[in-house]
């Protein structure tokens, strides 16, 4: 069974970018339906164009949280989406969104959890002086980079690294471990136990 995916994305789209190429060459059983935006010139919105795939920006506006999570569910539902993938959006989820699709929402957040959540998870990892900086895909949940952690990828620091050098080493992570997760969840084999996150053996070779 393929698995429909709406992503939500407000930047550039790279992490978008992976999931789609990881669909296409038949790596996940899973195809991008929607993708959504909160910035109206994100590039993930002409990304998502330019391969012909549905895709919105909407304006989060005066009106709350709720009001516009209303709208991306609509048009999530629109789109027959199963999985939400947050790629670079920065929001914090609320209620709406959460209770309409729970525990089916991943997000990836460029650190290994729960060290160095929120903005600019790699600069911090930098500054802080770690050895081992990395990242991770989790299931959303109401708080910032906090919910159960389905997989994390680690990366070594050298002496040599800058943010942006160390960063650009963890995005090559995040574009494998992306796609891995929503294999993972695709395949059904993960199993919520409290916050901890099993790897079952689903449906493979069925
Ligand atoms: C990634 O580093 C991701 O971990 C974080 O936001 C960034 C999005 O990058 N949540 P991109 O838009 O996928 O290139």
């Amino acid at each position: 069974m393929t698995l429909n995916l709406g992503v939500l994305a407000s930047g550039r789209g790279t992490n978008l970018l992976a999931i789609l190429a990881a669909a296409a060459g038949g790596e996940i059983p899973a195809r991008v339906r929607v993708v959504i935006s909160d910035r109206a010139g994100a590039p993930a919105l002409e990304l998502a164009r330019s391969r012909g795939i549905p895709a919105f920006f909407l304006d989060p506006g005066p009106a709350g949280k709720a009001a516009f999570e209303s709208r991306v569910v609509s048009r999530l539902e629109e789109h027959g989406v199963d999985l939400v993938c947050l790629a670079g959006f920065m929001r914090v989820v609320g209620r709406t969104l959460l209770d309409r699709y729970a525990g089916r929402i991943l997000n990836i957040h460029p650190s290994l959890l729960p060290a160095f959540p929120g903005l600019d998870a790699q600069r911090q990892a930098w500054e802080y002086g770690v050895k081992v900086a990395g990242c991770t895909v989790h299931f959303v949940d109401r708080g910032v980079d906090a919910g159960p952690i389905i997989l994390q990828r680690a990366v070594t620091v050298s002496e040599g690294d800058t943010p942006e050098t160390l960063g650009a080493r963890i995005l090559e992570e995040e574009h494998r471990a992306y796609p891995e997760a929503i294999r993972l969840f695709a395949e059904k084999r993960l199993v919520l136990e409290g916050r901890r996150v099993k790897v079952g053996e689903g449906e493979r070779g069925t």
